[in-house]
C-alpha cells in the first residue's frame, strides 16, 4: 500500500501542533479526551510532544454504525468519562475528520458538560467529504478523499499498527511485512 504521510513527517508535524497548542494554553491542566480507538497513537505521541506540566490524558470509546469505511453517524458513547470536564480546557484527539457527524456528536455531547473551552485537535482531515460542519482548530494535514490506513487508523480493525499512513488498497495488503522474518523463510 502506498505511503501517503511517513512517519517522520507525522513527528514533524506533531512537533508543530504541540508548539501552537502550548502557545494557546499557557497555563492549568489541559485535558486531552482521545477517541478510541483510531487516535491513540496520535494520542501517545502528542501528549509526549508537549512540553507543559499538565496535560491530564482521558478516553472516550464511540461506535458508529456502518460498513469498514463508511461511518453512517448514529453515533453511541460506549465508554464515557471517568472524570468531571466542568470548568477545564478540553482538547478532543481525533485521528481523522471525515463526514464530521462524529466529531460534531461529541462537541454537543462534551458541551453540554461545561467545560472552560472545547476544541479539537484531528491529524487528518478529509475535509471535502464534510456532511456536517465542524470547527476543528488544530489539523495536522489536509488528506484527498481516500481511505487511509495506519498509525492508528483501521480497515475492518486491522493495520492500526503500521508506522506511517498509507492509502487502503484490497489488492496490495503489504500483510507479508509484518510477517517477522523466521516466518517469512519458513520452507512451506
Ligand atoms: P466521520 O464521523 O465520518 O467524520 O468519521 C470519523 C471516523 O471514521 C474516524 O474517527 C475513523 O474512525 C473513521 N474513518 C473515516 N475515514 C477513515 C479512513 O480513511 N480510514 C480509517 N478510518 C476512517
Ligand atoms: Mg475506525
Amino acid at each position: 500500500m502506498r505511503v501517503l504521510i511517513s512517519s517522520e513527517d507525522i513527528q514533524r508535524r506533531i512537533a508543530e501542533l504541540a508548539r501552537q497548542i502550548e502557545a494557546d494554553y499557557p497555563d492549568g491542566p489541559l485535558y486531552l479526551i482521545a477517541i478510541l480507538k483510531g487516535s491513540f497513537m496520535f494520542l501517545a505521541d502528542l501528549a509526549r510532544a508537549l512540553k507543559r506540566p499538565s496535560v491530564r490524558i482521558e478516553f472516550m470509546g464511540i461506535s458508529s454504525y456502518g460498513d469498514a469505511q463508511t461511518s453512517s453517524g448514529q453515533v453511541k458513547v460506549t465508554k464515557d468519562l471517568d472524570v468531571s470536564i466542568e470548568g477545564h480546557n478540553v482538547l478532543i484527539v481525533e485521528d481523522i475528520v471525515d463526514t464530521g457527524l462524529t466529531l460534531s456528536y461529541l462537541m454537543r455531547v462534551l458541551a453540554q458538560r461545561r467545560p472552560k473551552s472545547l476544541e479539537a485537535v484531528a491529524l487528518l482531515d478529509k475535509a471535502e467529504r464534510r456532511l456536517q460542519p465542524v470547527r476543528v482548530k488544530y489539523v495536522g494535514f489536509q488528506i484527498p478523499n481516500e481511505f487511509v490506513v495506519g498509525y492508528g487508523l483501521d480497515y475492518a480493525e486491522d493495520y492500526r499498527n503500521f508506522r506511517d499512513i498509507r492509502i487502503f488498497s484490497e489488492n496490495d495488503t503489504c500483510l507479508e511485512e509484518q510477517k517477522p522474518l523466521a516466518e517469512k523463510q519458513k520452507i512451506h
